[in-house]
C-alpha cells in the first residue's frame, strides 16, 4: 500500500494491525486527541504575526531555556487537548518541571515536546511537535514522576508533526512508520507513505558546525572525514544540512536519509548533550529504528537507555545504519 491518499488518519487506526493486533481503543482515543490538536496548532501556527503568536513569553522553562509565546501556547494546547482522554494516566512535557494528572483513570502515559525549534518560529522556517506514549507500568497506584521513567523500548507509540510547506505526521505503533500529511481544507490527515524507510547509506549529514571546536574526538573525526570527501578515506563527496529544528532535520532523514548529529560537547561537559531523551531522542529513536535506521548516543543504543531523571539530556547520532554504526565503531 502506498500513496493511499483516501486513508485518514482515523481510518488508519481503525484499520492497522501492528505485530497482528488491532490497536487498543485507550491509544486510539489518545492519539485522534493528540492529532487533533497538532491540527489546530498547525493553522495558529500559519497566522503567525497576525494573531501576536510571534516572540518571547519573557519566562523561562524548567530547563533554564527562554519560552517563546508559541512555547506555551502549544504547551496548553496538548494540556487542554487530551486532559478528557479516558485512557490517559498522566502527562509530562519538557516545559513544565512536574507530570500533570489528567481526569482520566487510563494506564497510558503521554510526552512531549510541545514546539520543537523555538529559535526558528520567528524567522518562518519549520518547527514541530513531538509526541511519545508509555504504558504505566502500575495502572492503580497513584501517579508519580517514576511512571515515567522507563526505557524508550516501553513505547506504546510515538510520533512528531512538523509544521513546514506542508503539515506532516510521521507516527510509528511499534511495527513500521507511516506518514500522513494534513489536508487544511478538510482537517484530516490523509495517509502519504507506507511503509517509511531510511536508506542504509547516505551522502548527507547534519550537525551545529559552529561547535566543532568543542566535540569529543571521535565525532571530529567522523566529520573530518565526511568534510574531506572524494579525495579522503571515505572516497565520496557529503553534503551538509542543518535546520535547527530536530524535527524538520529528522523529518528529511526519514524522507532521504542522511545522519542527524547532537553530541555531548565541551560547552558543558557535566550534560551528557543537549537534546532531551524523553521528549525528544526516545520518540525520534522509536521512528529511525522502525524505519530500519540506527540511534546511539554514541556508544549505546539511545532507546536502550534507563532513565533516571524526567528531563534528561542526551548525546544524539541517528539516521542511516551504516554511517550510526561507523560512529559508532569510532567511540567503541
Ligand atoms: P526546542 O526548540 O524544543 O528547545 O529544541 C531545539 C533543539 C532541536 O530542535 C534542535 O536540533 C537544536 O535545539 C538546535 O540547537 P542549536 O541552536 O544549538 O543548533
Ligand atoms: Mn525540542
Ligand atoms: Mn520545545
Amino acid at each position: 500500500m502506498s500513496n493511499s491518499h483516501n486513508i485518514n488518519f482515523r481510518r488508519y487506526l481503525e484499520t492497522a494491525k501492528p505485530k497482528g493486533s488491532a490497536v487498543p481503543a485507550g491509544l486510539q482515543e489518545l492519539l485522534l486527541a493528540v492529532v487533533d490538536t497538532c491540527s489546530t496548532l498547525s493553522h495558529e501556527v500559519a497566522q503567525g504575526a497576525l494573531i501576536g503568536l510571534l516572540g518571547s513569553a519573557g519566562t523561562g522553562n524548567v530547563q533554564g531555556e527562554v519560552q517563546q509565546k508559541l512555547d506555551i501556547i502549544a504547551n496548553d494546547l496538548l494540556i487542554e487537548g487530551v486532559q478528557a482522554c479516558k485512557s490517559l494516566a498522566g502527562l509530562a512535557s519538557e516545559e513544565m518541571e512536574l507530570p500533570v494528572p489528567v481526569q482520566g483513570s487510563g494506564d497510558y502515559l503521554l510526552l512531549f515536546d510541545p514546539l520543537d525549534g523555538s529559535s526558528n518560529i520567528d524567522v518562518n522556517v519549520s518547527i514541530g511537535t513531538i509526541f511519545s506514549v508509555l504504558k504505566k507500568q502500575d495502572p492503580k497506584a497513584p501517579l508519580e514522576t517514576a511512571d515515567f521513567l522507563l526505557s524508550g523500548r516501553h513505547q506504546a507509540a510515538a510520533g512528531y508533526v512538523v509544521y513546514g510547506p506542508q503539515t506532516t505526521m510521521a507516527l510509528t505503533l511499534g511495527d513500521g512508520v507511516v506518514m500522513f500529511t494534513l489536508n487544511k481544507v478538510t482537517d484530516e490527515f490523509l495517509l502519504i507513505k507506507d511503509p517509511v524507510t531510511i536508506s542504509q547509506s547516505t551522502k548527507e549529514f547534519a550537525i551545529n558546525m559552529s561547535n566543532m571546536r568543542h566535540w569529543a574526538d571521535p565525532v571530529r573525526r567522523y566529520v573530518e572525514e565526511c568534510l574531506a570527501g572524494i579525495s579522503g578515506t571515505r572516497g565520496k563527496d557529503f553534503n551538509m544540512r542543518w535546520i535547527a529544528s530536530m524535527v524538520a532535520d529528522v523529518h528529511r532523514v526519514l524522507s532521504r536519509g542522511g545522519v542527524f548529529m547532537y553530541p555531548w560537547d565541551q560547552r558543558e561537559p557535566n550534560k551528557p548533550g543537549k537534546l532531551r531523551l524523553m521528549y525528544e531522542a526516545n520518540p525520534m529513536s522509536f521512528l529511525v529504528e522502525q524505519a530500519g535506521g540506527a540511534s546511539i548516543n554514541g556508544t549505546d543504543l539511545i532507546m536502550d537507555l534507563e532513565p533516571t531523571d524526567l528531563h534528561e539530556r542526551v548525546s544524539v547520532m541517528l539516521g542511516s545504519k551504516e554511517e550510526i554504526d561507523r560512529l559508532q565503531l569510532y567511540h567503541a
